[in-house]
């Protein structure tokens, strides 16, 4: 069997840091907070870009890439549309796991907990913040649904310019926020050999459990 190159690329060795418990903060969010900022600091093109993972009433898992907008000491909060698949999801499961990957500094989050839409006042302020072009896009997109053509979106945003000509586009009343309240967390540092470094988070009755996972 031939191996790619990209593929074997991934037999390198990890070193550049290591985790141990005495390194992280007694908070989930706040150690989040730090790496995150490790990671804006490392200029990553993307720090924000994050797996969302959601499962169907049959146990099926899905999987996709959102943006992390707020992550505050109430949990992470992202913005889609709310009759999307993943609404869908989020709504009839009330769960959520989220994954970020910031590979340049060998570190991986994996966030698992409650999920819950954000209030309309936040997803309004937000949508407010938005460049044009994308609260219009916000207005023509049926997001998941199955459509005709690429045309046929031209043809909505078309609309959608012409019902807002001259005025402000509002919040569309199917487009909102989630946000994951985590009540697991785990911080992945790449290290050597393999043995890498797992500090994970797990949510007690009289605060965080953190113990370290085997690689
Ligand atoms: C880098 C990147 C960022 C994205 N950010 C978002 C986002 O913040 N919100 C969103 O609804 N979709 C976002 N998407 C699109 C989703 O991955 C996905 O295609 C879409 O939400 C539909 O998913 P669903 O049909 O499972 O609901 C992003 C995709 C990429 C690649």
């Amino acid at each position: 069997m031939t191996t790619p190159a990209a593929i074997s690329d991934l037999r390198r060795e990890y070193a550049m840091m290591s985790l141990d418990r005495h390194d992280v903060l007694d908070d989930p969010m706040q150690q989040f907070r730090r790496w995150f900022e490790d990671a804006q600091r490392a200029s990553l093109p993307e720090p924000n870009a994050m797996t969302l993972a959601t499962v169907d009433a049959a146990g099926r898992p899905s999987a996709r890439v959102v943006l992390l907008k707020a992550a505050e000491s109430d949990g992470f909060v992202f913005f889609t549309n709310y009759d999307s698949r993943k609404a869908a999801e989020l709504d009839a499961s009330g769960f959520a796991a989220l994954v970020f990957l910031w590979k340049e500094l060998e570190r991986q989050v994996r966030v698992e907990g409650r999920v819950a839409r954000v209030s309309s006042e936040e997803s309004s302020a937000y949508f407010a913040m938005r460049p044009r072009g994308s609260r219009l896009g916000a207005w023509a997109s049926p997001q998941s649904a199955v459509i005709p053509d690429r045309a046929w979106l031209e043809h909505a945003l078309t609309d959608a310019e012409a019902r807002f000509s001259g005025t402000e586009v509002p919040c569309p009343p199917q487009w909102g926020g989630y946000r994951v309240v985590p009540d697991v967390v785990e911080f992945w540092q790449g290290r050597p050999s393999r043995l890498h470094d797992r500090i994970r988070y797990r949510k007690a009755s009289d605060g965080w459990a953190i113990e370290r996972l085997a690689p």
